[in-house]
């Protein structure tokens, strides 16, 4: 039997990805050794911050694609994990993949057991694993909402923002929620949002003021540009920003740092309105927060409080496609890659 995976061609050369930047190889398949384990990947996660690691050069020229993964225990030699378990893990961009001792991971997406009866399997890598997590941390934690308050949720329909809504739904905030296609907008409603409107409308400017009467108490942000600057005006005193992420900005050209350019945008309002703005990075949460976080939301999860749209894509070869559509939005919730058949459900034949 044969691996197949996705190897980065080329340090990416433009702002977006190119098919050219990966290459697709066929490999033997790697033997666990003492305290490893082979696992066959069922789920694969594509996410925007792989867009930054592979253009910053944190991931080089021949290095396996990263990504987290849900997979299949095919054969063990790590104590505690058995053939047939489902493990959260990062194999990457490929089908099947070591775990364990001198497998270089983050140092926070450590391997886990899953169990199919607490939730689906694929949850593991967006409602109920880091995604989840980072709009638990970035609007419970940090931005911590009141009864009452205003949040406004940019990327609000993808894997971070229709779980940022949902919380903020629960925790009694009045929602207004930032989109781009109609089909998105409507399934936002569907989630109990008090307003829903489209940044790619001509006159998303003064929708979103009509939506927010009483302007803006906690923004979520997730994308950064001409959002940003429709939201800074309506930022009230002391209102809270959570700094999870710019996607509009990710294919800029020319190194500047977007995370600097956005604070010096927003820098005057920020001092009027003393509005505390709270970087994100979802790893310095894993530690303190994870098993709160998997305890509480796992529970709105199961009685259906807290719902989830994934967007499920079959077919490894086709990653670098959906990868770059996700990133221009041609997404519809959380995106991942079916990469083989997932025995838990009834029909898994990919
Ligand atoms: N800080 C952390 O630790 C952390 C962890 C995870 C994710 N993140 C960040 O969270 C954000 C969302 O990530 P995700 O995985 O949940 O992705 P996602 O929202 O499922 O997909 C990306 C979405 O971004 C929106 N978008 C793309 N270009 C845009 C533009 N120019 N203007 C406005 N919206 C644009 C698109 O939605 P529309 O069609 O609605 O425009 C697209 O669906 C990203 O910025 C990511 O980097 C941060």
């Amino acid at each position: 039997m044969k691996n197949e995976l996705w190897r980065l061609a080329r340090k990416p050369p433009h702002g977006w990805p190119d098919l050219e930047d990966f290459r697709w190889c066929e490999e033997a398949l790697p033997e666990p050794r003492v305290n490893q384990m082979l696992t066959r990947t069922v789920y694969l996660s594509l996410d925007p911050y792989q867009w930054g690691r592979r253009r910053s050069g944190a991931e080089s020229p021949g290095d396996i694609c990263h990504g987290r993964t849900v997979s299949q225990v095919v054969a063990s030699r790590l104590p505690g994990y058995s053939e047939g378990d489902y493990v959260f893990s990062t194999n990457g961009w490929q089908r099947y993949g070591l775990s364990g001792e001198n497998i270089n991971v983050f140092g926070y997406m450590f391997p886990r057991k899953l169990d199919p009866t607490q939730a689906p399997i694929s949850t593991a890598i967006g409602v109920m694993g880091m995604l989840g997590l980072t709009a638990y941390s970035g609007l419970i934690v940090q931005c911590t909402p009141q009864p009452g308050e205003t949040l406004v949720v940019s990327a609000a329909s993808g894997g971070v923002g229709q779980v940022v809504v949902q919380l903020g739904r629960l925790w009694g905030c009045r929602v207004v929620a930032i989109a781009g296609s109609d089909e998105k907008l409507a399934y936002l409603r569907t989630l109990g949002v008090d307003a829903a409107v489209s940044h790619r409308s001509e006159s998303f400017v003064e929708e979103l003021k009509h939506a927010c009467p009483d302007g803006c108490d906690i923004y979520f942000e997730n994308v950064g540009g001409p959002v940003f600057e429709a939201v800074l005006p309506l930022l009230n005193r002391r209102s809270r920003i959570s700094l999870c992420g710019l996607i509009s900005q990710y294919g800029n050209i020319g190194g500047a740092d977007p995370r600097a350019q956005w604070r010096e945008l927003g820098a005057a309002v920020f001092e009027q309105q003393q509005v505390q703005v709270h970087d994100l990075f979802v790893g310095n949460f894993v530690a303190d927060y994870q098993d709160r976080f998997l305890q509480e939301v796992g529970a709105y999860v199961r009685n259906g409080e807290v719902r989830y749209l994934e967007d499920k894509r079959d077919g490894l070869e086709k990653a670098p496609q959906v990868f770059a559509q996700m990133l221009r939005g041609d997404n519809f919730g959380k995106t991942l890659i079916v990469v083989s058949d997932d025995p838990t459900l009834a029909d898994s034949a990919v």
